[in-house]
């Protein structure tokens, strides 16, 4: 495992080095910058779309939009009642793709905050690495009123949540995603967590987020193959909910590819729109919810068997998706005309098809190691058709085996 890698404030000292000498957490200071750099922090006219997810107390709203994080700190000092404090958690890549936004807005609501940066990549994802943000979040006076932000993707958005549900029993938290997985799935739904040595995500609680921001202009600096990786999970919405918006994607397949944003965002919205409708209906995974795993089974013994470093998690779920379609097909659950559709979206929208360096039989074995299974049994969700999934158990041996044999080169 790496060692840890925590810089707190000094990251913010090399973001305005030059311009101050003793720039220090105090709130004032901050508000001095503004005068030097004089930038207006007000923004006004700034278009967003709002997505609620409703779960009666615990409800919340996802604001999508570009260059939206301005309103991060309106939304906390107006909800009065997280207090004066923040702990920004933001990961090294992250922090580079642009805070002035986010900082520009704490400074004008004078709400104290701190900057944890972890190292970027799942590895940061464990114990370890909590254990140092409860430290920090200690230091630097974090409590039940103060509020934990979470700047990044799927790992500082797991971590961060996690240190949030568990501190304190409990701590407000805002997902601000900036990758497109994070932006369609993770930061949805209050699932949170760490990786333990014997497995991923072993670890964890449900700690709904206090309020989503979505900042599509967060996606520019996002390499291509981490976009790829999060329209895994939108083919995913697709087939399971919505053949409209697969039908959607596949007539804007070079647009896509072309990061053109209003067709980046409409298929962010619509994928909240469609995780939101799943949680609100089954918050904790007692059913519904697990619709959500269409492809999963098949992905994470992907990941188990490459170690988690080989691919993405959506490229997993990409060729997992694969998987499920075909042994759906030969089950006579899905005719052959959609099984190729989806196979023909995922190829054209560049996303691996083959996996390399697995074997069928250690595959097979993986997915009975998956923590989703029940009873003993594999809940495998397959689709009947495109926007339609059903859930099916007791898959013979010989047909998981050539499913997985699907996506092998
Ligand atoms: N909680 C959930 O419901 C849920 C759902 C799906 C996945 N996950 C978890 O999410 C994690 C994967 O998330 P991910 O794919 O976002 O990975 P990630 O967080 O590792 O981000 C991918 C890479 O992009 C970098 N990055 C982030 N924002 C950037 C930006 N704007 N510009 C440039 N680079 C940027 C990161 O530093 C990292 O190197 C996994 O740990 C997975 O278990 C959780
Ligand atoms: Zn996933």
């Amino acid at each position: 495992m790496q060692p840890f890698k925590f810089f707190r404030e000094s990251n913010l000292r090399k973001f305005f080095a030059g311009i101050v000498k003793n720039f220090c957490r105090n709130i004032h200071n901050i508000i001095t910058l503004y005068v030097i750099i004089g930038e207006n922090p007000l923004k006004v006219g700034i278009k967003m779309t709002e997505v609620n997810v409703n779960l009666g107390e615990n409800s919340y709203t996802i604001s999508i939009g570009k260059n939206i994080l301005g309103g991060v700190a309106d939304f906390i000092a107006d909800a009065n009642k997280f207090g004066d404090k923040a702990l920004i958690v933001t990961d090294t890549n992250a922090f580079k793709s642009g805070t002035s936004d986010l900082i520009d807005g704490f400074a004008r609501r004078k709400i104290m905050f701190e900057v944890a940066t972890i190292r970027a990549g799942e590895t940061s994802k464990n114990l370890r690495e909590a254990d140092e943000l409860y430290t920090c979040a200690i230091e630097c006076g974090i409590d039940r009123h103060s509020c934990i932000v979470a700047l990044g993707g799927g790992v500082v958005g797991d971590l961060a949540g996690f240190v949030a549900a568990t501190f304190m029993r409990g701590v407000p938290f805002i997902q601000i995603p900036t990758t497109l997985l994070a932006q369609v799935d993770s930061s949805v739904g209050g699932k949170t967590g760490v990786n333990h040595e014997l497995g991923k995500n072993l670890i964890g609680a449900f700690h709904q987020p206090k309020a989503v921001f979505i900042d599509i202009a967060k996606l520019r600096s996002l390499p291509d193959r981490e976009i790829k990786s999060g329209l895994g999970e939108i083919v995913k919405y697709g087939i399971i909910r919505d053949a409209e918006l697969f039908a959607y994607m596949e007539d804007n397949v070079e647009k896509i590819l072309a990061r053109d944003e209003d067709v980046l965002e409409h298929l962010i919205k619509r994928s909240c729109e469609i995780k939101a409708e799943i949680v609100s209906k089954d918050e904790k995974e007692s059913g519904l919810r697990r619709i959500l795993n269409f492809g999963h089974t098949f992905a994470h013994a992907i990941e188990t068997e490459t170690g988690y470093r080989k691919y993405r998690h959506g490229e997993a779920v990409a060729m997992g998706i694969i998987s499920a379609a075909f042994m759906a097909r030969e089950l006579g659950k899905i005719d052959e005309a959609d099984f190729l559709r989806i196979e023909n979206l995922i190829d054209r929208l560049g996303m691996l098809t083959r996996c390399e360096d697995c074997e069928v039989e250690d595959l097979y074995y993986a997915t009975f190691r998956d923590k989703k299974i029940i009873g003993g049994k594999i809940q495998w969700v397959l689709p009947t058709k495109i926007g339609h999934v059903e859930t099916f158990v007791d898959i013979s041996e010989k047909l998981i085996k050539q499913s997985f044999a699907a996506v092998l080169d």
